[in-house]
C-alpha cells in the first residue's frame, strides 16, 4: 500500500473512496465531514437522523456521491464517543476503513486524519496512528498458497488529505514514522507466521544481514560453544538445523540498550517432549527474536540517536540422541551452572547467554522479550504481555511506551520467596521448578540471575505473539507484538 500526503480540500480528491468520520451521538458532522456533507446535499446528516450512521467505533457507512464529488464513494467511519477517543481508536477506525475498502475493492483510498479536531489528539501521532492502523489492518499472511482468489485484493494507495498547510509537516512526520512502524510490525508477523522449515536460524541470520546501517555478527554453534555459551549450546545440540547466535549493532560506541529476543524457531520441548496437540503453534517461539530484528531495522531507518544492540539466540529445541536431558548440568557464558529440570524450559537457557553477552558488551539497559511461559497465557490471556524486572524506571518506561503504542504490558512480581523453588542441589540454579507455581515469575527470577547489576526488564509475550481470533486491527495469527513499543521507546 502506497501512502502519500496531499494538501488541499477533500472536495478535490479523486479516487475510489474518500473517508470522513463521525463521532458517536453527534447530530451533525463538523470539519471535513461537514464540507463533504454539504456537497452531498446533506446525505450524511440524513443518515445520522435515520440512525444508519451512529458513529460507533469502527462502524462504516458508504455514501454514493452520484457525481457530486470527484471521489466515487464516500465512507463515513465511526470514531466512538469524542471524549473517549485515543490513538488506539484511531488505529481501529483506520483498520475498519481498510477492511471495507478491500470488501468493495477500492484501490485508491483518501482519508482525513481522524481525531485531531474534537478528538483532541496531536496531529503527528494521530497521523501515525492512522497509517499504523491502515497498514496493520491491511496485512494478511499469504503464505505459500499458489491459487490466488478475491481475498488477495489489496488497497493500492492511501492518500492522507489535509487542507491546513501548517499541519502538513507534522502529518508527514507522523506518516513516515507510522510507515516504518507498520512495515516492521508486518515483517515481524511474516517471520512469525512463517513455517519452521523455512524460518530457520539461518534464515533469520540472512534477514539480519539485509538490514542496512547496522553491523551484524553471526556466531555459529561451534564458535558459541568455544566462547562459553554452554547454556545456548546445550539447547541446540539436539537439532540438525544449524543454530545461530545473531548480534545486530546500531550506532557507534557502547550500546545503551540491549534487546535480547528468544529465537527458538521450533520448540518441540526436547526430551521433555510437548504433547502433539497444537504443536505446530510452536513455530511462533521465535517471536521475541522477530520483534528485536524488526526493531533494529526500524531504528536504523529512522536514524535514532541511541546506540542499541539486538541479540538473537536462535535455535530449534528438538528431541534427539544428542539432545540435552533432564538432570543434565551445564555451564553458561556467565560462568553460572544450570541444572536442567525440563528441557522444555529452553527459552530462559538461550536468553541467559544472550543477556550475559549484552552485559559483557557493557550494555546499561537490557530488555529481553520471549514467548517464555504457558503460565503467562493463563495469567494474562492474549490481551496483555507480562513484564517484570529489576529496574522500576525501565519497566515504567516500557509500560508507558506500550500504552501509547496500543500494546498492553502488565507487571508481574519477582517475589523473593520464590527464589527457593529454583535452588538446585547440584548447580547454581534449576531451569524449572517441580511446584509449577507462578510460572512467569519463576522464569523471570531465573533470568534476573544473569542480568546481575544491569538494569533489566523481561517481557513474556507467550500469550500476545499470536492471536487465535482477530481483534481490532490485528487479524488471526502473528501480531508482531513489541515492535511498536520498542520503536516508540527508542524514538523518544
Ligand atoms: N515456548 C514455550 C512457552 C509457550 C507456550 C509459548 C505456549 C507460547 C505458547 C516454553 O519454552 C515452554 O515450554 N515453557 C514451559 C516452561 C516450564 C517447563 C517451566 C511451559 O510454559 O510449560
Ligand atoms: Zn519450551
Ligand atoms: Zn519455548
Amino acid at each position: 500500500m502506497k501512502i502519500k500526503v496531499s494538501e488541499g480540500s477533500v472536495l478535490n480528491v479523486k479516487g475510489d473512496l474518500l473517508v470522513v468520520n463521525a463521532f458517536e451521538g453527534i447530530k451533525k458532522p463538523g470539519g471535513a465531514t461537514a464540507v463533504v456533507d454539504k456537497k452531498l446535499s446533506g446525505a450524511i446528516i440524513e443518515l445520522i437522523k435515520s440512525g444508519e450512521i451512529t458513529g460507533k467505533l469502527g462502524e462504516v457507512n458508504l455514501v454514493h456521491t452520484q457525481g457530486k464529488l470527484l471521489a466515487k464513494q464516500v465512507l463515513v467511519v465511526g470514531l466512538g464517543k469524542a471524549g473517549e477517543f485515543t490513538l488506539d481508536r484511531a488505529r481501529i477506525a483506520a483498520a475498519a476503513v481498510v477492511a471495507e475498502a478491500k470488501r468493495i475493492k477500492a484501490k485508491k483510498v483518501a482519508s482525513i486524519v481522524h481525531g485531531a479536531g474534537v478528538g483532541g489528539l496531536d496531529i503527528k501521532p494521530a497521523a501515525q496512528a492512522l497509517v499504523e492502523g491502515g497498514m496493520l489492518g491491511a496485512y494478511r499472511y499469504n503464505g505459500y498458497i499458489t491459487v490466488k482468489d478475491d481475498s488477495f485484493f489489496e488497497v493500492e494507495e492511501l492518500n492522507i488529505v489535509e487542507q491546513d498547510a501548517k499541519k502538513i509537516g507534522q502529518i508527514k512526520a507522523g506518516v513516515r514514522l507510522g510507515q516504518v512502524v507498520g512495515e516492521s510490525v508486518n515483517n515481524a508477523r511474516d517471520l512469525v507466521n512463517g513455517p519452521a522449515n523455512r524460518v530457520t536460524p539461518t534464515y533469520l541470520a540472512a534477514c539480519a544481514k539485509k538490514i542496512t546501517g547496522v553491523k551484524v555478527k553471526v556466531i555459529g554453534l561451534a564458535e558459541a560453544r568455544k566462547m562459553g555459551m554452554e547454556s545456548f549450546y546445550s539447547v541446540s545440540k539436539g537439532s540438525k538445523e544449524p543454530a545461530k547466535f545473531i548480534v545486530i549493532r546500531y550506532g557507534k560506541g557502547k550500546p545503551e540498550y540491549g534487546l535480547v529476543g528468544k529465537g527458538v524457531t521450533f520448540d518441540a520441548g526436547g526430551i521433555s517432549l510437548k504433547p502433539s496437540r497444537k504443536l505446530w503453534e510452536m513455530k511462533i517461539d521465535m517471536s521475541g527474536a522477530a520483534a528485536v530484528l524488526e526493531t533494529m531495522r526500524a531504528i536504523s531507518k529512522l536514524k535514532v540517536r541511541k546506540n542499541v544492540v539486538g541479540i538473537l539466540p536462535c535455535t530449534e529445541n528438538m528431541p534427539d540422541g544428542e539432545a540435552q536431558k533432564p538432570g543434565d548440568v551445564v555451564g553458561s557464558l556467565s560462568g553460572k551452572t544450570i541444572e536442567i529440570i525440563s528441557t522444555d524450559a529452553e527459552g530462559r537457557m538461550v536468553l541467559a547467554d544472550g543477556i550475559t553477552y549484552a552485559r559483557k558488551l557493557g550494555v546499561k539497559k537490557i530488555i529481553d522479550v520471549a514467548t517464555l511461559t504457558g503460565a503467562c497465557i493463563s495469567a494474562l490471556g492474549d490481551a496483555a504481555s507480562g513484564i517484570m524486572g529489576n529496574d522500576q524506571q525501565l519497566i515504567d518506561q516500557l509500560v508507558e511506551a506500550g500504552r501509547e503504542s496500543g500494546e498492553k504490558l502488565w507487571q508481574l512480581p519477582l517475589l523473593e520467596e520464590y527464589k527457593d523453588y529454583s535452588k538446585s542441589k547440584v548447580a547454581d540454579i534449576k531451569n524449572a521448578t517441580e511446584q509449577g507455581m507462578a510460572g512467569p515469575s519463576i522464569g523471570g527470577l531465573f533470568l534476573q540471575l544473569f542480568a546481575e547489576n544491569a538494569a533489566w526488564a523481561h517481557i513474556d509475550i507467550a500469550g500476545t505473539a499470536f492471536l487465535g481470533k482477530e481483534r481490532g486491527y490485528l487479524s488471526y495469527g502473528a501480531t508482531g507484538v513489541m515492535v511498536r513499543t520498542f520503536i516508540n521507546l527508542l524514538t523518544r
